[in-house]
């Protein structure tokens, strides 16, 4: 997989927000079929990277290719339509719209006659919208909430919200999938059944590109891991090698020391060490706040 060329290439990007230098000087390559994780502390620029690649903020300095084509500065719209997409940490639907519809809503953004084609009713559209409806009905049966079809979204718990939005997300048959958080919210039997999904949705095509808190849905699903912290990608491999990186222990350790009071400090089986701390704190990931920064441009 390593040597056939990257379908995601980052190359050098940095975004800088005000004070704050979320991304700096990121550059990371994702071979075609690959699952690569994306973890770090809150705050570390995974929403930030994800955003750059789908469009939605244009990166400071730096590019990204997609298929050794520049993505850079095209609008969400176009880089949906050349075949990545999304999810959303903080959930985004359409909180009035059924299930089924939710879905067709991506298959849209790929039919020729598009929404406001479906809308007008044309003969085309009819068609496209018959086609529509029985791909989002496949995909539905896929994630399992083919009998939730006619709920409306809003009315969905939010591990079922997750779920739509990646069957909305597949819906524009994607060569690329981003997912932010995914697994937020869910229990454990949901994590492990997204796990199953994202296994199966690679089958299906896509590469996955997908950012975690949670390490163990990464460990069990991810070829690479890329680690990020403050801005800047501190390790990258396979997860059992990610989880052994003395940066990335050093990384968590550090921000776990701040953020935990003493009296909290888990003392747990008497563990002690280096190894017996990661084994502890790393699937954990800590929350590192804004102010914590250190990329934070003095006087500003
Ligand atoms: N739109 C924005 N305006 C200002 N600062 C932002 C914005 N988006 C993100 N940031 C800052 O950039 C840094 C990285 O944030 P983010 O990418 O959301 O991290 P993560 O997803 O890893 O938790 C944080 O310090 C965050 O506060
Ligand atoms: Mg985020």
């Amino acid at each position: 997989m390593d040597e056939a060329a990257p379908l995601l290439r980052v190359q050098g990007v940095t975004k800088r927000f005000d004070g704050v230098c979320a991304l700096d000087r990121v550059s990371l390559a994702i071979g075609p079929g690959e699952i690569r994780g994306l973890i770090g502390p809150n705050g570390a620029g995974k929403s930030t990277l994800v955003n750059v690649v789908a469009g939605q903020t244009p990166p400071t300095e730096g590019a990204v290719w997609f298929r050794d084509r520049p993505l850079t500065r095209l609008r969400p719209h176009r880089i949906a339509a050349a075949g990545i997409a999304r999810t959303f940490q903080t959930i985004q639907l359409f909180p009035d719209m059924t299930v089924l519809e939710t879905v067709m809503v991506g298959r849209h953004a790929r039919t020729h006659a598009g929404l406001w084609g479906a809308l007008w009713r044309t003969w085309r559209a009819a068609a496209e919208e018959a086609a529509a409806r029985e791909h989002a009905l496949e995909i539905l049966a896929f994630l399992g909430l083919a009998a939730r079809r006619h709920v409306l979204a809003r009315n969905l718990p939010s591990s079922q919200q997750r779920l739509l939005e990646l069957g909305r997300a597949l819906a524009t048959d994607p060569s690329l999938l981003l997912l932010d958080e995914p697994a937020a919210g869910m229990t454990r039997e949901e994590r492990r059944r997204l796990a199953e999904i994202i296994r199966a949705v690679r089958a299906r095509g896509p590469t996955v590109f997908l950012i975690e808190h949670d390490l163990g849905l990464i460990m069990e699903v991810c070829d690479r891991v890329t680690v990020l912290h403050f801005g800047r990608t501190i390790a990258e491999g396979t997860p059992a090698a990610v989880r052994a990186d003395a940066a990335v222990i050093a990384a968590y350790l550090g921000t776990r020391r701040r953020r935990m009071a003493p009296e909290r400090s888990p003392r747990r089986h008497g563990e002690h060490g280096e190894e017996a701390a990661r084994d502890r704190l790393v699937p954990e990931l800590p929350n590192v706040r804004t102010s914590e920064h250190p990329n934070t441009l003095s006087g500003s």
